[in-house]
């Protein structure tokens, strides 16, 4: 018999492929995600299921995805451009990403694409059996987009370990009340063995949809669904602490952070990094900023604001609107506050490989996080483990997961643009002493519960979880 086998799964790959000049090219992930469970994954005959990112051509370039990813540890499910629109536009991205970070207006609900999601988590379910798995075999499923997965699993696998993580917020059971679909849901998660979060707040949420929508009774986080407990956690994610720490560090990327200060003339550096997205605050920033101008006229010329903002989802129409609106906005600011020797804000709608990000965070005086909600938010995480040799201050929205972790930060409710202005503010001003004493401990914090700390803890977990129901039966 073979041995214990771990399978991840995702709704993305850790690679990217790409098509250049007629050829394939699989680039792999820098994401948090694919570092920390790299460990994992390319182990032993351990694998990572997921969707490649790729819509191939023919039968015959799927066959050399195959075999290539197969090479990686890596095991391809195949979408259609008709399931891709139903299952990742319309119904993971229309209907729960909105309704998991409070946006009921965003909502689009729509039957067809309901079917389509259930019909690729059953097709991930498919794929995963087709792995040939064993009753010891443990599965880590990942995020929203998967949330059928744990029990179509379960259902053809009784005894397997299954846990899920949820990577962005769960929200109050009434908001998630509005999701006609909403029982399925939470039945769909009721197949894993432990369902995992970033935040109490956020497992909270889930254990009262449990109880206030399906009606299970529930003792402190643990839930008795057809004999098997099941429970509700909190496991906030970390990040890969020494390779940010070791890239600060290293001579070329200090070079070029130095550049950078030169290039815009040792201003006051402002930096935010974000996926384009409603969730992350980018208008509420921008109006910040404008705000500072107009209120500190001798702060002007004397920051720059550095905006990187990286494409995503531009086929949801929320998110085409919201590109539309930075535009407008940028444009607005630098026309009316830039002068001949100043451009207030540098905006770039793009994506830079790990080491420019890095010089970054070195380079910048402030970090500013602005989300309106978010699961965790690794980009402060990245800030702060880049942070050991340089000064620097994290302004954070206190409705970011990463909040309750990074107590020293400065805390600023995102909603509003006062409170942004002000934190950026108090930020800008900050003697170096506070910013060393506040940063050293957000450094402590960033690098004990790192993201290798997080898998370790999470399948102990999970094996803690197996035994204790082994002994319940
Ligand atoms: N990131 C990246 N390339 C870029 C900008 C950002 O790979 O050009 C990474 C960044 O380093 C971070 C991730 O994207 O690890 C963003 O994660 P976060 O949790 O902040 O937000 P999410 O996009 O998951 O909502
Ligand atoms: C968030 C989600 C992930 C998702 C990522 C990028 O971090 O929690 O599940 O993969 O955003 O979004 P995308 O839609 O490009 O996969």
């Amino acid at each position: 018999m073979r041995n214990k086998r771990t399978i991840i799964i995702s709704n993305r790959l850790p690679v990217r492929i790409e098509r250049r000049d007629q050829e394939l090219h699989f680039i792999p992930s820098e994401g948090g995600l694919a570092t920390g469970l790299g460990s994992v994954y390319q182990q032993d005959d351990n694998i990572w299921v997921g969707w490649p990112g790729f819509v191939p051509e023919s039968e015959e370039e799927k066959l050399i995805i195959r075999e290539r990813l197969a090479e990686l540890n890596l095991v391809p499910v195949f979408l259609t451009e008709e399931e891709l629109m139903g299952y990742y536009e319309g119904f993971s991205n229309e209907v729960l990403w909105p309704i998991f970070h409070y946006r009921l207006s965003y909502a689009v609900y729509n039957t067809d694409n309901w079917h389509i999601y259930k019909q690729v988590n059953q097709k991930f379910a498919d794929r995963v059996q087709e792995q040939d798995l064993n009753e010891k075999d443990e599965i880590w499923v990942h995020d929203y987009q998967l949330m059928l997965l744990p029990n179509l699993i379960r259902q053809r696998y009784d005894r397997i370990s299954i846990g899920y993580f949820q990577h962005i917020p769960f929200p109050p059971d009434e908001v998630f009340r509005s999701i006609p679909w909403r029982d399925e849901l939470i039945n769909g998660l009721l197949g894993a063995d432990l369902i995992a979060f970033h935040t109490y707040n956020d497992s909270q949420h889930f254990l009262n949809a449990c109880t206030h929508i399906l009606g299970l009774p529930i003792h402190n986080n643990c839930l008795h669904v057809g004999g098997r407990s099941v429970f509700a956690e909190v496991y906030p994610m970390g990040i890969d602490f020494e390779k940010f720490s070791q890239l600060a560090h290293s001579q070329a990327i200090r070079t070029r952070a130095q550049q950078i200060r030169e290039f815009y003339m040792d201003r006051k550096f402002i930096l935010c990094i974000d996926r384009l997205d409603y969730s992350k605050g980018i208008i509420e920033r921008l109006e910040a900023y404008e705000s500072l101008l107009k209120e500190y006229p001798e702060m002007r010329e004397k920051v720059i604001l550095y905006m990187l903002v990286v494409p995503s989802r531009d086929t949801v129409p929320q998110y085409k609107m919201l590109r539309d609106e930075i535009d407008r906005m940028v444009g607005h600011i630098n026309a009316v506050y830039g002068t001949n020797e100043w451009i207030p804000i540098a905006y770039f709608y793009n994506s830079f490989p790990i080491e420019e990000l890095s010089a970054l965070y070195v380079a910048a005086d402030v970090c500013l996080v602005t989300s309106i909600r978010d699961g965790m938010n690794l980009v402060c995480k990245e800030y702060v483990a880049s942070k050991e040799e340089t000064d620097g201050v994290l302004v954070l929205s206190e409705l970011a997961g990463a909040s309750k972790e990074l107590l020293e930060a400065i805390q600023v409710n995102p909603n509003s643009i006062d409170q942004i202005r002000e934190g950026l503010k108090a930020a800008l001003d900050m003697p170096p002493s506070e910013q060393r004493r506040r940063m050293k401990d957000s450094i402590d914090i960033v690098r004990k519960f790192n993201v290798r700390h997080w898998v370790k803890i999470f399948f102990n977990r999970l094996r803690e979880i197996k035994t204790f129901q082994k002994q319940e039966m």
